[in-house]
């Protein structure tokens, strides 16, 4: 804030005097600061920089520059604004032309010590104090709107091209430095936007300290009128013309000036930091003993304060084991399970919170997160998932419990849509959840899930088309456990030794709602941790090894987890399920979808060990909030635990073949450049959900390589299959593209076997080599980020059955000789030819096996051909066909478990 000395008052009053006889006065400005924003790099900022930018980068992210001028130390108070004229010279530019855009900024800003040398297009890292692309002061302040807070209509524009000077003028600039002139607390100077044309290039200028710098040219008239000090509404002081009547708030009167203390002081929000969020309007002065002041705040409505929890004060809840209506748990079985609305106590210190759960139909028990479904590999499994949303008086919602941000594709209504999908489940299409055949409540539908899959940590979550985001905040997620034999053996920590942990982000109003933001935002960071449904516990502990499934369930969150006596973990698996070799780790980093199973050893632990979190939001590089550290509290007792040693082969991964690989996939992830529902759209190449490019034939090998062109970390997701990780490439900047930068680098040990979901690191590409079997269809791939699949990083690949493409679809082709021609093996429709017809329209026995290369013989038995599942088929065809293949797979895996 300005406040003028008496001296440079005296000084102005002094020019004042000088400049009272001529009739007009001019003045030419330079700028007091200037910088830049960087839209793809929001930590990095050039405060001291040589020159700003603006407009479009090669890699279409923009660029915005902040300028400001020291008007009221230039300009003698009560002095009328005539012309403005603002100068600005290019240094160096791509061809292309852009329109500038001058927007007088709302908000202070600062200019830092960040220097970005040499790298004036890509930015330094921020130094304290500086402005960047989400901060307006590094790193404590955020603009209320990424890119800067500014006046809407645009103060000047002007056209840019080559390299030279441009100058912008209009009356709107003229009122502009009037005001900054009149109350110089709401000088924050202005934004230069380029236009966000695709071909448009930034256009560098020269910043205040360097060749032809920033220069305001003003002609004013000088004040005829004594002047005097006016107090503004918030708090601020300014020189005004007497007799103050456009001053607003208090004038002192003629020839009073603006010292400290001259003004009231401003009173604001002020919050307890408590479990209410006690909010209260109060002098800033008297805040320090309640809390915390909001300094930009100046009202409690809405309550700006945030709610803060005690942590480590409830303990751990385990979600129960769901119980089958038929069958028995952790085998062959059937389940419903209800999702419904309920009111959970996620504190001690909290009012009960409204949720979505699922609860258990057989013991009425369950609700957020779900009960676990243990299943076994070979023994399938369905669960009939049942949308019976009610409000308190047991009516059927219409309504979602959130906002429903009805921009978003696939999002146009604000019903309480869901759909469960099984993440990490090899299942067939219909039975995926496909994210556009959703339920509303009072519907419901029956899913198969073979459970021909080797043991595993997977979870099912709902994945309703644009607002899976709010469904799974609200509580839509569950473990499901798959074991099996290779697991037994190991003898691995199991009953109260073996715990789940779901690890989520939470907001929370005072009385306990959830809070959500109503309009789409890129990320959302809750500010609290919770646990399996309760706000960062804490679990007692016999002296022994535990074994631990983390799910890192979060929409927008990355955990990186440690011990707080920085003790060793031991990790034993991963999305897949076990590793080929356990590892000992410091940290354990999760990105949303992903999961970790860990043994932690507590046998000479301390009686309390944290599980902390140090990642930074946005993954990696931050710049929103600080990490959440505590998220759950290990009390240690005397009791003696399980203290079997842990294998460190653990199973055998056989590598997927490479060299058998028909194609390699490229998939840019990257932000489009037109705004979309309140941002740039996240994009896989550049297009949407309905856009099918990707059909992998059933029965091949393919590469699919993830190509990071964006400044933050996205978790890719494929869904109905585990995937093997090949390597890491880092890549550079090239002109409008990126190159590879280096060698690729290997997979970490924790991405070893088997995976559903790999962190994409900022410029990097990531391959993956994926195996496509069994289940024609369309199935999901995603950015587990929930808010950037529900804003369009969602896209389908459909997997389809090629007659003659010499790949054998388990179960749904005879053969496939790699032709089409009949007389040599197969015929055009992929039967065997001189096959004997004895069993033609047999039923089909489950002789397949799956574990075979699907040999001829057992593939003989199953008459349908592949036709049936060519797209176009009819849906009771494809239906048959699904169970078929369903009742083969399970058959195959229960013999090799047999064996
Ligand atoms: Cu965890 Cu497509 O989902
Ligand atoms: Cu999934
Ligand atoms: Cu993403």
């Amino acid at each position: 804030m300005k406040r003028l000395t008496l001296q440079a008052l005296l000084g102005l009053a002094l020019i004042g005097f000088q400049l009272s006889r001529a009739r007009a006065d001019q003045v030419t400005i330079s700028a007091s600061k200037d910088t830049t924003l960087y839209e793809d790099a929001p930590s990095s900022s050039d405060g001291a920089g040589d020159y700003f930018f603006s407009g479009v980068n090669g890699g279409s992210s923009s660029r915005r520059a902040l300028v400001a001028f020291d008007i009221v130390n230039s300009i003698p108070p009560g002095a009328i604004i005539q012309s403005v004229t603002l100068d600005l010279s290019v240094s160096r530019t791509h061809d292309g032309t852009t329109a500038i855009e001058l927007h007088s900024v709302t908000s202070e800003w600062g200019e830092g010590l960040s220097r970005a040398s040499g790298n004036e297009g890509g930015g330094a890292p921020a130094a304290t104090d500086d402005a960047t692309w989400t901060h307006r002061l590094w790193p404590s302040t955020t603009w209320k709107t990424p890119g800067g807070d500014y006046v809407a209509t645009a103060s000047a524009t002007t056209t840019v091209q080559g390299v030279g000077s441009y100058a912008w003028s209009s009356t709107t600039l003229v009122s502009d430095v009037q005001g900054f002139l009149d109350q110089p607390s709401q000088n924050f100077g202005w934004i230069l936007i380029g236009d966000a044309d695709p071909n448009a290039q930034a256009k560098r200028f020269d910043g205040r300290l360097t060749g032809t710098g920033p220069q305001l040219v003003v002609d004013y008239q000088p004040p005829s009128a004594p002047s005097g000090a006016c107090c503004f509404s918030d708090g601020s002081c300014g020189v005004q013309l007497a007799p103050g009547s456009s001053c607003g708030g208090k004038y002192l009167g003629s020839g009073s000036v603006c010292a400290p203390g001259v003004c009231p002081e401003i009173r604001g929000a002020c919050c307890a930091d408590d479990a209410a969020a006690t909010c209260s309007v109060v002098p800033k002065s008297q805040c320090q003993a309640l809390g915390r002041f909001q300094s930009d705040v100046s009202s409690c409505k809405p309550n700006p304060c945030p709610v803060v929890l005690t942590p480590f004060v409830d303990p751990l809840p385990l979600p129960a084991a769901a119980k089958p209506v038929t069958g028995k748990p952790g085998g062959a079985a059937t389940y419903r399970l209800r999702i419904v609305q309920l009111k959970q106590k996620l504190h001690r210190d909290l009012p009960p919170t409204t949720v979505w759960g699922f609860s258990d139909t057989q013991t009425g028990r369950g609700g957020y997160p779900g009960p676990t479904i243990e299943a076994r590999s070979g023994e399938p499994v369905r669960v009939t998932w049942v949308n019976d949303l009610r409000d308190g008086k047991g009516n059927l919602l219409t309504q979602h419990a959130l906002a429903v941000d009805t921009c978003l594709h696939g999002a146009n209504t604000d019903a309480p849509r869901t759909v469960v999908h099984l993440h990490g489940g090899h299942v067939p299409a219909e039975f995926d959840g496909q994210p556009d055949v959703t339920q509303l409540p009072g519907e419901q539908t029956e899913f198969r899930y073979p459970n021909a899959q080797r043991a595993a940590t997977i979870w099912y979550h709902d994945h309703a088309l644009g607002i899976t985001r709010l469904n799974v905040y609200m509580g839509l997620a569950g473990f499901y456990l798959v074991r099996d034999a290779e697991e037994d053996a190991l003898q691995l920590p199991s009953g109260r030794y073996e715990v789940p942990l779901a690890i989520q982000d939470r907001t929370f109003n005072g009385d306990g709602s959830l809070r959500y933001p109503a309009k789409w935002q890129e990320s959302v960071f809750g500010d609290t941790v919770v646990v399996n449904g309760k706000v960062a516990p804490y679990l007692e502990v016999d002296r022994g090894n535990y074994r631990f499934r983390v799910l890192n369930g979060s929409t927008s969150r990355v955990y990186t987890l440690s011990l707080s006596d920085s003790s060793e973990i031991l990790q034993i698996g991963n999305d897949g399920g076990l590793l080929p070799e356990s590892f000992v780790t410091q940290q354990v980093t999760l990105m949303p979808g992903e999961r970790a199973d860990i043994v932690i050893d507590f046998t000479y632990a301390g009686s309390e060990v944290v599980l902390r979190n140090s990642a930074l939001t946005p993954y990696p590089f931050g710049g929103v909030n600080a990490p959440l550290t505590d998220i759950l509290k290990f009390v240690v007792g005397d009791g003696k635990g399980d203290t079997r040693p842990i294998p460190v082969q653990l199973s055998k991964v056989e590598p997927i073949d490479t060299k058998k690989a028909v194609t390699t996939r490229d998939l840019v992830l990257a932000r489009s450049r037109e705004t979309v529902c309140g941002g740039g759209m996240w994009m896989i190449n550049g297009k949407e959900w309905g856009d099918i490019s990707e059909r992998p034939h059933l029965g091949t090998t393919e590469i699919w390589r993830f190509i990071n062109h964006s400044s933050i970390s996205h978790p890719m997701h494929m869904h109905s299959l585990f995937f093997q990780v090949l390597d890491h490439q880092p890549l550079k900047a090239k002109g409008s593209t990126y190159v590879p930068d280096g060698d690729p680098l290997q997979p970490t040990r924790a991405e070893a076997g088997w995976k559903d979901t790999v962190a994409v690191a900022p410029f990097e590409a990531v391959r993956v080599a994926a195996h496509f079997e069994d289940f024609p269809g369309r199935f999901a791939y995603h950015c587990h980020l929930l808010e950037h699949e529900d804003h369009g990083m969602m896209r389908q690949f459909e997997a389809i059955v090629v007659c003659g493409d010499g790949a054998l679809a388990r179960g749904l082709e005879e053969c496939d000789d790699g032709n089409t021609r009949s007389g040599d093996g197969c015929s055009s429709t992929c039967k065997l030819e001189r096959a004997d017809d004895s069993d033609a329209g047999a039923e089909h026995t489950g002789t397949l096996d799956a574990g075979s290369d699907a040999g001829k013989v057992a593939a003989r038995r199953h008459r349908s051909g592949c036709s049936v599942v060519l797209p176009g088929a009819s849906p009771d065809a494809n239906r048959q066909h699904t169970l078929l293949v369903l009742a083969a797979l399970v058959a195959g895996a229960r013999r090799r478990r047999h064996r």
